[in-house]
């Protein structure tokens, strides 16, 4: 997924792109790289690991100009030589995306190759391009030119910031698919992945661009200046940057624990704020259509499941929800009226972008639930609901999907006319200051977890399960309850823990019963509900709140849990191995 950051700034470059790659490293943190231009002379540092090793190897330096990169690999291990920038002779690149057609563009390559990555080919393109292009004298045209060649060669996804040796005062960069965002100052110019990057300014002294598929980016100390695919100078619209809850000072051990401790801040601004998006449009035309399909992955999926529970319950029609992987690749059936709404923190996920797009091209309606105001997913859907999680950068969602299941539960509460349950913050506070790792320590060193729950407490179900594996490294599965005598009941021993997450009354009796039966096998249980039902086993008792609701409350103590059981095995929650925040690759 990889994070990218190019700066043009006196004297402080490599500092500022070294402080960049620090705040895109939730998006790739196997290897990082630096180009830099001191004096004369281009540096190029690389160090496989975490930003703070290139930190360390790069000191304090004087450079004017900067490019630098994060790397999440898709293409080659995690490697000194895999790791970006890439380079051929006169190029020198960063990327983030995936070339597909590489192999290809490869063969026809003049230089020999030295890595394994899909990344190396764009240098190699560019250079070919750049040297066939003599009869361009001007050398800014002819590297503008060399890059819009380049474009047109490409298949797949890139963001790329690149320094050319033939024009050293200027960075350029182009785009299609990932995420590019210029930031321009007075005498400096940036930029990067994520407008979280960049540095902090003065009120309005740095002005965001967001780059549309095929723009190119000529950026000096001085100036930035816009281009379309063919080279036409163009202006693009700037946007504003988003409130930010999220402090950089603060005394959590990590990332992770800080979001979760923001999650009654972040509930309260996404309730005060969210109308202010396309909530009243969308809610108003929600009873209308005739199907409603959600998309998204990994925990924003689970939201769905929730949001299919919710809006059947309170609009009395039915939903279907749909991993964005297997929607994008599925027969589309047309159905007139119909509405795909995505799920995404980010709006950069590549699977949901591509989800939404093949919902239009079916002329579906379209909408998005995003905590990105700035994200690719706001520019394609035809209705944003912005939740105000603030800046979420520790690998497992937390607040976000909190965030998400409130915007859902207010979307079909004012499409049903009915009020909804105004003191959430007040109770999510509760159930976080409720948790109490000491009762629950018994469990930590377990190895076989299942978690299981029935409507919407299955979805919660699944999301205790993803956060325990993807932060603890632990098997961990999610069921609704009914399932489990279908097949997986035959892993659960005496080794086991099942979590049951029972907050909805009508079918308390029915998760009661597979309780019994896991107990029968000789497996340890803990409840999390608001209910009382300490005879039943271990119990973590939540706050009450409506029960629709009790979704948004009871995954609070899986995420604490999580996080404890990962903090205590010695691993860093915030940055699991193999995984990214944001997966801008398919
Ligand atoms: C959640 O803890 C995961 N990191 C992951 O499943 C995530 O929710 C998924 O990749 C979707 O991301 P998005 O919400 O930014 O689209
Ligand atoms: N494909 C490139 C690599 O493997 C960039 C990866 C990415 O952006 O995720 O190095």
């Amino acid at each position: 997924m990889c994070g990218i950051y190019g700066c043009c700034q006196r004297a402080k470059a490599a500092k500022s792109a070294i402080g960049g790659l620090e705040k895109l490293e939730y998006r790739g943190y196997d290897s990082a790289g630096i180009a830099f231009l001191e004096g004369e002379k281009i540096e190029i540092i690389k160090s496989v690991g975490k930003v703070s090793n290139l930190k360390e190897k790069v000191g304090e330096r004087v450079s004017n100009l900067a490019i630098a990169h994060t790397r999440w690999a898709t293409h080659g291990k995690a490697t000194t030589l895999n790791c970006h920038p890439h380079t051929s002779k006169n190029f020198i690149i960063v990327h983030n995306g995936i070339i597909e057609n590489f192999k290809e563009l490869k063969s026809a390559a003049s230089e020999d190759f030295y890595s394994e990555t899909d990344s190396e080919v764009i240098a190699k393109v560019l250079e070919k391009n750049f040297e066939n292009l003599t009869e361009i004298k001007d050398v800014n045209e002819r590297i503008l030119n060399s890059i819009s060649k380049t474009q047109n060669q490409l298949v797949g996804s890139w963001a790329v910031i690149l320094i050319c040796r033939k024009n050293p005062s200027k960075i350029y960069a182009f785009k299609n698919k990932s995420p590019l965002i210029v930031a321009k100052g007075k005498g400096e110019n940036f930029v990067a992945s994520d407008i979280n990057a960049f540095e902090k300014r003065e009120k309005n002294l740095l002005k965001y661009y967001n780059l549309n598929n095929g723009n190119i980016a000529e950026i000096s100390r001085e100036n930035v200046y816009f281009y379309d695919e063919k080279l036409n100078k163009i202006g693009i619209k700037e946007i504003k940057k988003q409130c930010e809850i999220y402090q950089e000072n603060c005394n959590f051990k990590h990332k992770m624990l800080k979001e979760i401790n923001e999650i009654p801040e972040a509930i309260y601004s996404t309730k005060k704020y969210i109308k202010k998006s396309d909530f009243k449009k969308l809610s108003k035309k929600l009873k209308n259509y005739s199907k409603i399909t959600i998309v998204g992955c990994g925990t924003a999926y689970h939201a769905g499941l929730y949001g299919k529970f919710i809006l059947e319950k309170y609009l009395n029609k039915n939903v279907s929800v749909e991993l964005a992987s297997e929607f994008r690749y599925k027969t589309q059936i047309k159905e007139a009226n119909e509405l795909v709404l995505a799920i995404s923190q980010s709006g950069e996920t590549a699977d949901t972008l591509a989800a939404i797009e093949i919902a239009k091209k079916n002329g579906a309606e379209t909408a998005a639930i995003t905590n990105v105001c700035s994200s690719s997913i706001t520019r394609i859907c035809d209705y944003v609901l912005l939740t105000h999680a603030g800046a979420e950068v520790a690998v497992a969602a937390t607040k976000s999907y909190v965030c998400q299941i409130l915007a859902l539960y207010m979307l079909a509460s004012s499409a049903a006319e009915k009020r909804i349950f105004r003191s959430l913050e007040n109770v999510a506070h509760k159930a976080i200051l409720n948790f109490s790792l000491e009762n629950l320590k018994e469990f930590l060193g377990i190895k076989k977890f299942f978690f299981i729950g029935r409507l919407c407490d299955s979805a919660t179900a699944s999301e205790g399960a993803l956060k325990l594996k993807e932060i603890a490294y632990v098997h961990s599965e999610g069921y609704p309850a009914g399932e489990l005598k279908h097949g997986t009941l035959s892993l659960v021993d005496e080794n086991s823990l099942v979590i049951a997450i029972i907050t909805q009354s009508e079918i308390l009796d029915k998760t009661l019963n597979a309780v019994h039966e896991v107990r029968a096998r000789g497996a340890k249980v803990l409840i999390v509900s608001q209910f009382d039902l300490e005879g039943e086993g271990k119990e973590v008792l939540l706050p009450r709140a409506r029960e629709e609701i009790m979704p948004l409350i009871s995954v609070l103590p899986l995420q604490l849990f999580a996080y404890h059981y990962s903090d205590k095995n010695g691993l860093n929650p915030d940055m699991p191995r193999n995984l990214a925040k944001s997966v801008t690759v398919e």
